[in-house]
């Protein structure tokens, strides 16, 4: 997947994406010798940064709404995940200015730009539902993402497969906690 022209949707079919992690839910330093397209490169780095802080806020929002029996574990792991997500969009801001690019904090566009969504959720279930479904959208994409970057960034992609590595155990901790809800009858 070489020379893809920087405006070309490298995560083609986002809505693709988010369709398979619903349906599947039962079962996310610039020198001469940098070889990527470094506008492609940072605007991947860009839509990670929108959707990790997408990430932070859905999660805060369950944190402080998780209401009912268990809720106190729950909201503690929904907390501890937003710190996570918030580290991992410190260190794509941090690849990016050291790029030579700038991070895209604006709230403007921000949904539009992260890959996975900000939906609130009624009911405990329903929050975690939700979470598991944005873990698994920024599983398959940011894999998409290492797999553009291969050799051409190893930075970059072993920044983005540490982040990788942490949404598997965030989508694995979802799986778990729905299950416990679910048997909690809650
Ligand atoms: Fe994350
Ligand atoms: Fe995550």
């Amino acid at each position: 997947m070489a020379a893809l022209h920087p405006s070309h949707p490298l995560v083609a079919d986002i809505e693709e994406i988010r369709r398979r992690a619903r349906q599947h839910m039962d079962k996310g330093a610039v020198t001469e010798g940098y070889q990527a397209d470094l506008e492609t490169v940072l605007r991947l780095l860009n839509e990670a940064l929108a959707t990790e802080i997408v990430c932070v806020l859905r999660y805060k929002r369950h944190q402080f709404m998780a209401h009912g029996l268990s809720a106190v574990a729950v909201a503690e792991e929904f907390a501890e995940h937003a710190a996570e997500e918030q580290s991992h969009a410190d260190m794509l801001a941090g690849r990016i200015t050291q790029l030579g690019g700038e991070p895209n904090f604006s709230p403007e566009g921000l949904t539009s730009r992260s890959h996975s969504e900000y939906v609130e959720g009624r009911t405990l279930t329903e929050m975690i539902k939700e979470d598991l479904v944005a873990e698994r959208i920024a599983i398959e994409s940011y894999s998409e993402i290492v797999r553009y970057l291969g050799e051409k960034d190893p930075t970059s992609r072993r920044l983005m497969e540490e982040i990788l590595a942490k949404e598997e155990e965030h989508a694995d901790d979802m799986s778990s906690l729905l299950q416990r809800v679910s048997d909690a009858g809650l």
